[in-house]
């Protein structure tokens, strides 16, 4: 497994990302396809992105009961992602559907990451609204620790946290980070944030970056600015 930049394709319509993605005539970028994209478009559009030869992120978070996801997660597999996510909140037996889902007849799959906790769930939110009494760290440890449990690939966290996961649930369960920004540049709306070359530092194995890239003037040299602060 490699480090990697997954550019985050927030956009609202295939001509959108369309009109994003000609403009790297060279590499061809991992790139993240969210709810959003995918509602509008439909499965088509991953098909669409994956025959232009770039490898994908479907973001979906699926969070249902296990039967469910792992039907679903079996459609997913079919459409040949790369990476693909869930709800740790869902239980181990639910993330263990999910993996036999989406493991195909020939026993290759692809990666299948968890969500913890959200980074918009506070501490307070979390009290109250979920009535879960622990510290928030201890509580995103413990989602990690059952995704790795269930035989999970690795979580999306906060750069922050990417050490402390390493060293929970090992140097091989993957780490998937976004909130990274330029030392120079907007943080947006993301609170803590970091630089390509300090997840790097801190053990990140795949950094998910939107805004910095899809916003920026020429994308394709702040797509190269990350890649070469990241990767090297
Ligand atoms: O534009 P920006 O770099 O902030 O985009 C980050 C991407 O990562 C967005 O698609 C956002 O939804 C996603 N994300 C995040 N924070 C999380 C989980 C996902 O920013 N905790």
């Amino acid at each position: 497994m490699g480090r990697d930049v997954i550019i985050a394709c927030d956009f609202a319509s295939k001509e959108q990302v369309f009109e994003f993605l000609d403009k790297f005539t060279g590499k061809k970028p991992f790139v993240k396809i969210g709810m959003e994209l995918f509602y509008a478009e439909g499965p088509e559009i991953v098909r669409e992105i994956k025959a232009r030869g770039h490898k994908i992120f479907l973001d979906l978070k699926l969070h249902d009961i296990p039967n469910t996801v792992k039907k679903s997660m079996a459609v997913l597999s079919r459409l040949d992602v790369d990476m693909t996510n869930l709800h740790a909140a869902g239980t181990v037996n639910m993330m263990q559907a999910a993996l036999e889902g989406l493991t195909r007849p020939d026993g290759t799959r692809p990666m299948l990451i968890a969500v913890t906790q959200l980074t918009s769930t506070d501490q307070e939110s979390m009290e109250n609204d979920l009535l879960i009494k622990q510290p928030i760290d201890e509580v995103v440890m413990h989602y990690a620790a059952n995704a790795a449990k269930a035989g999970l690939d690795g979580v999306v966290c906060s750069p922050l946290e990417a050490g402390k996961v390493h060293d929970r649930c090992g140097k091989n369960f993957v780490t998937v980070t976004p909130g990274v920004r330029f030392a120079d540049g907007d943080i947006g709306d993301q609170k803590r944030v970091m630089t390509p070359a300090a997840a790097k530092e801190i053990g990140s194995d795949y950094i998910v970056v939107g805004r910095p890239i899809t916003a920026a003037a020429d994308p394709v040299a702040a797509y190269e600015r990350c890649c070469s602060e990241f990767i090297g």
